[in-house]
């Protein structure tokens, strides 16, 4: 099946006002491509982008959402921030939110259900740590990952989300994972959406990788059976290296 590759570029706690504009006039520039290229930048300057990019088919995206809907919870987003000014996909579970602010599995199937029962689409992030690679634990802890995180949606719901597979040794550190490594590990995964959603799903089911693509290793890794695109972190920051990103995923 033909699956639209996607670039996602994560900016992460990255990028001032200022940068942010001047990156966005640059990306304009991308046109005619066949890629679906998505941004997320900070939530301050998630309104400006937008309106940069109004007449670009590049989407501005959010980094994270909160799991309930609204209240009395300083420091948070929610899902009706983000849509009343545009937005309608949101990054979650990713190795950092993990990591970082005790995001477990738990908090994240909050997060994707309020977020899909909200009509946003979603980025949702799995990946393991090195030291469960090293104890071969890394197939079993990206299938937990992924049931207890998204197996309780319905096939409609399902159809709003996009995986993205980030071995967490593989992420800011230079290091990719082999080819091999890449391409068991998405297949793994589309064989655990075809068993619980159906063949339908699953082959239409599209799993990013993320971990240290770069400009380099863009091309090979995009070739892969079972790689629709890519979750870019730092890369993603200047527009030299996202946009040939950009055009190794469009062949
Ligand atoms: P990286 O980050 O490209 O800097 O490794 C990827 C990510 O965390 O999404």
């Amino acid at each position: 099946m033909d699956r639209k590759k996607i670039v996602a570029g994560n900016w992460k706690m990255n990028m001032t006002y200022e940068q942010s504009v001047r990156l966005i006039n640059e990306l304009k520039k991308i046109t005619n491509t066949n890629v679906e290229i998505k941004i997320a930048p900070s939530f301050t300057n998630l309104n400006s982008a937008i309106a940069l990019l109004d007449s670009s088919s590049i989407e501005v995206i959010a980094q994270n959402v909160h799991f309930e809907q609204r209240g009395a919870f300083t420091g948070e987003i929610s899902v009706e921030m983000l849509k009343s000014i545009g937005i309608s996909s949101v990054i979650i579970g990713h190795s950092e939110r993990r990591k970082y602010f005790n995001e477990n599995d738990f908090i994240l199937s909050k997060k994707v259900k309020v977020a899909i029962e909200n009509s946003l689409s979603v980025i949702f992030c799995i990946g393991e740590e090195l030291s469960e690679r090293e104890k071969g634990n890394h197939f079993e802890l990206i299938k937990n990952q992924i049931i207890n995180g998204l197996f309780e949606l319905n096939i409609n719901q399902i159809k709003n989300v996009t995986l993205a597979y980030e071995p967490v040794w593989a992420i800011g550190t230079g290091k990719t994972a082999e080819n091999f490594q890449i391409q068991e590990m998405h297949q793994f995964i589309r064989k655990l959406f075809e068993d619980k959603f159906g063949a339908e799903i699953s082959k239409s089911m599209r799993i990013l990788y993320g971990g240290s693509v770069k400009p380099n290793n863009a091309e090979e890794i995009f070739l892969l059976d079972d790689v629709d695109g890519g979750l870019i972190g730092g890369a993603s920051l200047n527009f030299s290296d996202f946009n040939s990103i950009v055009e190794a995923a469009n062949g």
